[in-house]
């Protein structure tokens, strides 16, 4: 249905067949804050934080799950849908234990977002009691239950996004968790530490391990690189203090990974500070390796080929590239082994 309307805060503005109303009034430069809102997944509707009013509809609308009809005539900004939004905020910070100084996602919270933006104090609810205690036993992701708001962003990340149906929605009413298989912790799950649940969860209830007590987000400044693991080149977002990397995040909206990364993309960087790392060549003497410069390692490599091919012809000799090299340098190797050496013997260990 082209040309179709609806008003928008006072404003005909046009609007696609089966858009809801977030989308459409984001679209039209309007932004309505969100909370379980994850961008091209099915609504859940859980936070009732993007609520607006739809004249003549008897009770405030989810935006996120509403779909927008012609003519429809919706308030985003009105004082009675503020004083909803305020209302469910200061309901979802009484249901939990959100000390933002000691909170890793201090800065980086869209509970405390919403907290300053619509004035909430907290003082008017009794604070829930923690039910759950911190899971802090893997090496990648700390589990808070008691900073979890039960959005369910991380279920749907981990069930619609990533496909690894590790986690769920468990228990209920005030025991209300969300839960692996068995309710057993991360590392025995069937969790394989994308860390997906952390990208994508607006509060401290899931954070970076590794990133404790290293940085806060206005400390870091974020560097945009490509991951170094394999050939498939996902975006990334180095979050960098001091020089010194304290988190990696995905770039959302770009190719190939759009948002995703895997568990060594995103928490495998620990090697580029390890005193092991090898920074020079070395060059095997008499069964013991020496440092060597490059120009010496690469003419000894040049000088062994030529000994052998010249002996032996060029097909005496086979390249195999790495799968965990990036495709340039797979494209490289074939290059120099199939115009330099005058051999088709090459390979790739991923086809193994
Ligand atoms: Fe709409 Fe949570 S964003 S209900």
């Amino acid at each position: 249905m082209s040309g179709a309307t609806f008003v928008l805060n006072g404003r005909s503005v046009p609007f696609k067949l089966g858009q809801f109303i977030l989308d459409a009034a984001r679209d039209n430069g309007i932004q309505i804050p969100t909370l379980c809102y994850l961008k091209g997944l099915s609504p859940s509707g859980a936070c009732r934080i993007c609520l607006v009013e739809v004249k003549g509809a008897r009770s405030l609308m989810a935006a996120c799950s509403t779909p927008v009809a012609p003519e429809m005539d919706v308030a985003t900004d009105s004082p009675r849908v503020h004083e909803a939004r305020r209302l469910n905020t200061e309901l979802l910070l009484s249901a939990g234990r959100h000390d933002c100084l000691l909170c890793e996602a201090n800065g980086d919270c869209g509970l405390q977002e919403l907290a300053y933006r619509y004035k909430v104090d907290g003082s008017f609810f009794p604070r829930n009691e923690d039910v759950y205690p911190v899971e802090d036993i893997n090496p990648f992701i700390v589990r808070d239950f008691s900073r979890c708001i039960l959005c369910g962003r991380c279920v749907q990340a981990c069930n619609q996004l990533v496909v690894n149906r590790a986690i769920s929605h468990g228990y209920r009413g005030k025991d209300s968790k969300i839960v692996t298989g068995g309710d057993n912790p991360y590392h025995q799950s069937d969790c394989v530490f994308c860390g997906q649940c952390v990208e994508v969860c607006p509060t401290g209830a899931l954070t970076e391990k590794k990133m404790r007590g290293l940085g806060r987000p206005w400390e870091t400044k974020r560097i945009r690189t490509t991951c170094p693991y394999c050939g498939v080149g996902c975006q990334m977002w180095l979050h960098v203090k001091d020089d010194r990397i304290v988190k990696v995040t995905a770039v959302e909206g770009a190719a190939p990974n759009d948002g995703r990364l895997c568990v060594k993309g995103r928490f495998g960087y620990d090697f580029i500070y390890s005193e092991e790392r090898l920074k020079t060549p070395l060059i095997r003497e008499n069964g013991q390796f020496r440092e060597a410069s490059w120009d010496e390692a690469l003419n000894l490599v040049a000088s062994k080929f030529t000994e052998v091919i010249e002996k032996h012809g060029p097909d005496a000799i086979a390249g195999v590239s790495c799968a965990r090299s990036i495709n340039e340098d797979s494209y490289q190797m074939q290059k120099l082994f199939r115009a330099v050496f005058k051999t088709n013997n090459i390979d790739h260990c991923a086809r193994t």
